[in-house]
């Protein structure tokens, strides 16, 4: 039987709405980023199987089912891997081609080309294009970048015509050529117009410097190509296509990512040229937002990158107004183990000028003297209003409000809250109340808020909003309106979620793994003790087998589901409510999952080495360490650096 191109499933994947194939079956509802509705897959009386539009995915939490549209299609209709993409084909209006690997025309192969090897290509075609172009690369060198620079970020020239891509490609004229470079944004067709029945067809991209912007896997997307002189616009990016979407995307996010890893923190600026300049200039850890605002989905990549992000803004007023949109798309994503900066330079600066005019040292420094979010948060809010009058006081608790309500429940909230408080001229308690942030609804963003099934009974009072501390403490300090003494959002959490989510990466996790995954949570409380526990004894029964789709599946998944169903019925169960939320409204895919893990376990394994240093040290300071303990103290100064 002949073969369906890949390159035809991933555009079938980009041309369907898993909500649309999804909802034909299962009643659907909004909740946060995703939907949700109750799993088909297996019996429930809430709803546990949640769709994300934007990874294309579905994932029941309860039975562990996920998968792409066309997996909903097998597993729902029982069809197969032909068939469901046969149907899916059908609903989209398009006929499945087959690879006959005989000789077959030019164009008919192009048609079959996925779009982003379409991008890659033309990538390739522009950076073979700088090379015979001494007006385009003499500009790059007119801005400082070496050919190294250049090579590192695949930078190109689309040279002046109309038809350049044809080289690549063939004829325009070929409506099958053009489909896929028109949806790529690579080209642009003139309607037809009265008297004269031709379209025409050209390139997008003359006589620009190419900048190609690449997804986290390194593949081609869209591009950006700058004007070599002066002229309008300056910039011209690829349009919205398929694969490609501003709001979705940091350039650069590919090529700095190791060295984000390295300098364990990100800048993020506004240009294409920044982040090429600051790599050039010993910065190769900067992104940029292509001059779109900050979005929710950007800092969340941001964030699962490192824990420390530094946004650098031009000095102007749109930078200011840049910054304010980052804070707001931060806060609800803010926890206490992470650091987020706002740097503004003087105005008429941005990165790659300013360490052109002063340096890397100066930079350098300006980084590390950058406003924190709470130094922003108080700029931001106290903004225009005078501090010295009630009316101005009462603004900026207005100001405050929604920004404050927009955090979840960290001990930074109560810090900035007190703080405010005081420059306020309020108590805590005033302002909390002004807030609505008062006692009982200890968790009230709409990332975590707890909304206990109350009128079902299943969740005793006394629990609400504080399934993290153990029984009656946590009780007392609820109704004190004193602050949990670490935040939920914290390690042992992110363990649980993940695992939740994906048991079987809770599964690949090692004993010395597992101990320290118990005792995070251990200092959690015994609740979260038990539950990570049980959980990962569970995880053990689900196995992971490859599926016809390239994908895996999940078997045992089912065992899993009653686990989690007694779960919901035991002492455990506020605590699992809102972990099960916290996952339901998440947008965490396979990739990202794994990304958090890892990053907890780093993080718990460095813990444990510093605990073990300062150990020692204080044996030391005593001497009543032994020659063992010296060298393991050098041992552990070596580990530490690395780590
Ligand atoms: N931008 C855009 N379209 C424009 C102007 C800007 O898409 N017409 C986006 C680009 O992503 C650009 C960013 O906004 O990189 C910042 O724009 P700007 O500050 O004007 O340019 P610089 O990054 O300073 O570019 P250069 O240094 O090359 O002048
Ligand atoms: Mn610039």
């Amino acid at each position: 039987m002949a073969l369906i191109p890949q390159s035809f499933i991933a555009d079938l994947l980009n041309r369907v709405d898993i909500i649309d194939v999804v909802g034909q079956h299962v009643k659907l509802k909004k909740a946060g980023a995703n939907y949700q509705g109750l799993c088909p897959f297996h019996q429930e009386k809430s709803p546990s199987f949640s769709v994300s539009p934007n990874k294309q995915f579905y994932h029941c939490f309860g039975c562990g089912a996920h998968g792409s549209a066309i997996s909903f299609l097998m597993e729902y209709s029982g069809l197969g891997y032909v068939d469901a993409i046969e149907d899916l084909a059908r609903s989209a209006g398009l006929t499945v081609p087959r690879e006959e690997r005989t000789v077959q025309d030019v164009a008919r192969q192009q048609q079959a080309m996925a779009l982003s090897e379409v991008m890659s290509s033309a990538a390739d075609w522009y950076r073979a294009q700088l090379k015979n172009a001494p007006r385009a690369i003499d500009y790059l060198k007119g801005r400082g970048l070496t050919g190294e620079i250049a090579k590192r970020y695949s930078l190109g020239y689309a040279p002046d015509g109309w038809q350049g891509l044809e080289a690549v490609f063939g004829p325009y004229s070929n409506d099958e050529v053009a489909k896929t470079l028109l949806e790529g944004g690579l080209l642009i067709q003139s309607e037809a117009s009265e008297g004269n029945q031709t379209v025409r067809r050209y390139d997008r991209f003359r006589d620009r410097i190419m900048f190609p912007i690449r997804n986290p896997k390194g593949q081609v997307i869209g591009f950006g190509g700058r004007i070599l002189d002066q002229g309008e616009p300056k910039y011209l990016n690829s349009p919205e296509t398929p694969l490609f979407s501003k709001g979705n995307t940091l350039y650069g996010l590919f090529e700095a990512r190791q060295a984000i890893r390295a300098q364990e923190y990100v800048l993020v600026c506004e240009g294409y040229m920044d982040v090429v300049a600051l790599a050039q200039l010993g910065f190769p850890n900067a992104v940029a937002t292509l001059g779109t605002a900050c979005t929710a989905n950007h800092v969340r990549m941001l964030l699962r990158q490192t824990d420390r992000v530094v946004f650098s803004f031009d000095g102007d007023s749109a930078g200011q107004r840049a910054a304010q949109r980052a804070l707001e798309a931060c806060l609800p994503l803010m926890s206490d183990d992470k650091e987020i900066r706002f740097l503004f330079l003087p105005t008429e600066h941005d990165p790659d000028s300013y360490v052109r005019a002063y340096g890397a040292p100066a930079f350098e420094k300006v980084i590390k003297e950058a406003a924190s979010l709470s130094t922003f948060f108080f700029r931001v809010v106290s903004e225009d209003h005078d501090l010295t009058t009630p009316e101005g006081r009462a603004q900026t608790h207005h100001a405050a409000k929604p920004l404050l309500l927009s955090m979840p429940p960290i001990a930074l909230r109560t810090q900035i809250l007190r703080e405010l408080a005081i420059r306020t001229n309020t108590s805590p308690a005033e302002l909390e109340a002004f807030c609505g942030l008062t006692a009982i609804s200890a968790a009230p963003s709409s990332q975590s808020r707890v909304q206990p099934r109350t009128e079902q009974g299943n969740f005793p009072n006394r629990m609400q909003g504080a399934p993290w501390q153990a029984g009656k403490g946590a009780s007392k300090r609820v109704a004190q309106n004193i602050p949990p003494p670490q935040a939920p959002t914290d390690l042992a959490e992110q363990i649980l979620r993940v695992v939740l989510q994906f048991p079987h990466l809770g599964k690949a996790l090692d004993s010395s793994q597992r101990t320290l995954a118990i005792e995070a949570a251990e200092q959690r409380s015994s609740n979260a003790m038990s539950m990570m526990r049980d959980l990962l004894t569970q995880c053990d029964s689900v196995e992971l087998i490859p599926s016809e789709s390239g994908g895996t599946g999940e078997v045992g998944a089912g065992a899993f589901a009653m686990f989690q169903e007694q779960l919901a019925q035991s002492e455990l169960a506020p605590l699992y409510e809102v972990l099960r939320k916290r996952v339901m409204e998440s947008d965490l895919d396979l990739a990202g999952a794994s990304a958090d893990l890892e990053g907890a376990f780093k993080k718990l394994q460095t813990n444990q080495l510093k605990k073990e240093m300062t150990e020692i040290t204080k044996k030391l300071s005593d001497s009543s360490a032994t020659e063992q303990d010296r060298a393991r103290y050098r041992e552990l100064g070596e580990k530490l650096k690395f780590s």
